[in-house]
């Protein structure tokens, strides 16, 4: 099957910065992908480079099996892409930024009028066709970045950052949006900084560090692989001294020593165990959280 989008051995310089070093990865149809990483990243460069904005310098990278180079244009029409800033024209009224948008996708002018009518309606924006996108409020400049992106009704949508400074009924309205966009086909590449919408969102995350990839995986997997479950014991009484035993495994003390948390990681629970019955103390009572994708992104980028 050809992916959606398929980058091979990409490097992007900056000048004599390099802001992407050899990535390499895909995106199949159908899928719900989160791409993570610190502000700095490469995230929207990456996506600049697939958008075909930016140019590169090494690697081949290509949309639906069109080389974002030399079929530009093919490849281009395959994506919807919301930027992460915003980029209309301030002479245009929301409703012409999306029949304008139309324009370049070939769309017939009844046809764009129509989807456009169509578009400010679902996204709540129909009393606000007339104005100027600065007139719109935050929220309201985000929804119409999503319309436009999809006026031409792509393939492909790309999401850089599209629930930064959102509310949060309309954060969870686009995430029902967006899930229901992909189950009726569309692939969907997600860059958010709200590692909790990535978690309950994308089925599958690359992280990029620094120009690199650092994790390319399940999101499940990667939750599981980077960190396990934390346990947390609350004491009958508190411990005075820290058992000498227990160093390697790098406890939490917490609430003055009436609260233990450390990770479940190998023999760890009958170690801690020992060493408080040794000392004659009881456990009053065991929490068990469960990692999430935030731990084990965290884990990663402190670790690199
Ligand atoms: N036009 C540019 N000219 C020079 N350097 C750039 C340019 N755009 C981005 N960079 C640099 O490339 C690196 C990657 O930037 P990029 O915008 O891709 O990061 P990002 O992962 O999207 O970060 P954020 O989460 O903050 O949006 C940064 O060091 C940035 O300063
Ligand atoms: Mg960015």
């Amino acid at each position: 099957m050809t992916p959606a989008i398929a980058i091979q051995h990409l490097t992007k310089f900056y000048r004599r910065f390099r802001a992407i070093d050899d990535i390499s990865f895909e995106v199949a149809p159908g899928e719900f992908f989160g791409f993570l990483g610190p502000n700095g990243a490469g995230k929207t460069t990456t996506i600049s480079v697939v958008t075909g904005l930016a140019n590169y310098q090494r690697g081949r990278v290509s949309v639906l099996g069109h080389d974002v180079r030399r079929d530009y244009r093919l490849a281009r029409a395959q994506i919807g892409l919301v930027p992460q800033e915003f980029n209309f024209d301030p002479f245009l009224s929301a409703e012409q930024i999306l029949t304008f948008e139309a324009g370049y996708f070939g769309l017939l002018r009844e046809e764009a009028r129509k989807r456009a009518h169509e578009l400010l309606n679902l996204f709540g924006l129909w009393d606000k066709r007339r104005e100027g996108y600065k007139k719109l409020s935050g929220g309201m400049k985000r929804r119409l970045l999503i319309a436009r992106a999809l006026m031409h009704q792509p393939k492909i949508l790309i999401l850089d950052e599209p629930t930064a400074g959102v509310d949060l009924e309309l954060r969870y309205w686009l995430w029902d949006f967006i899930r229901e966009l992909n189950q009726k086909g569309t692939t969907i590449f997600l860059t958010t900084h709200y590692i909790e919408e990535a978690e309950k969102l994308c089925s599958r995350i690359g992280v990029i560090h620094q120009g690199k990839i650092v994790a390319l995986e399940p999101t499940e997997n990667l939750i599981r692989t980077m960190s396990g479950e934390e346990v947390e014991f609350y004491l009958k009484n508190k411990i005075t001294e820290r058992p000498k035993e227990l160093e390697s495994l790098s406890l939490i003390y917490e609430d003055g020593g009436k609260k233990l948390r450390f990770e479940d990681k190998g023999d760890a629970i009958s170690k801690v165990l020992k060493a408080l019955c040794h000392r004659g103390t009881e456990v009053e009572r065991i929490g068990v959280r469960r990692p999430t994708l935030e731990d084990a992104f965290l884990k990663l980028i402190r670790k690199k």
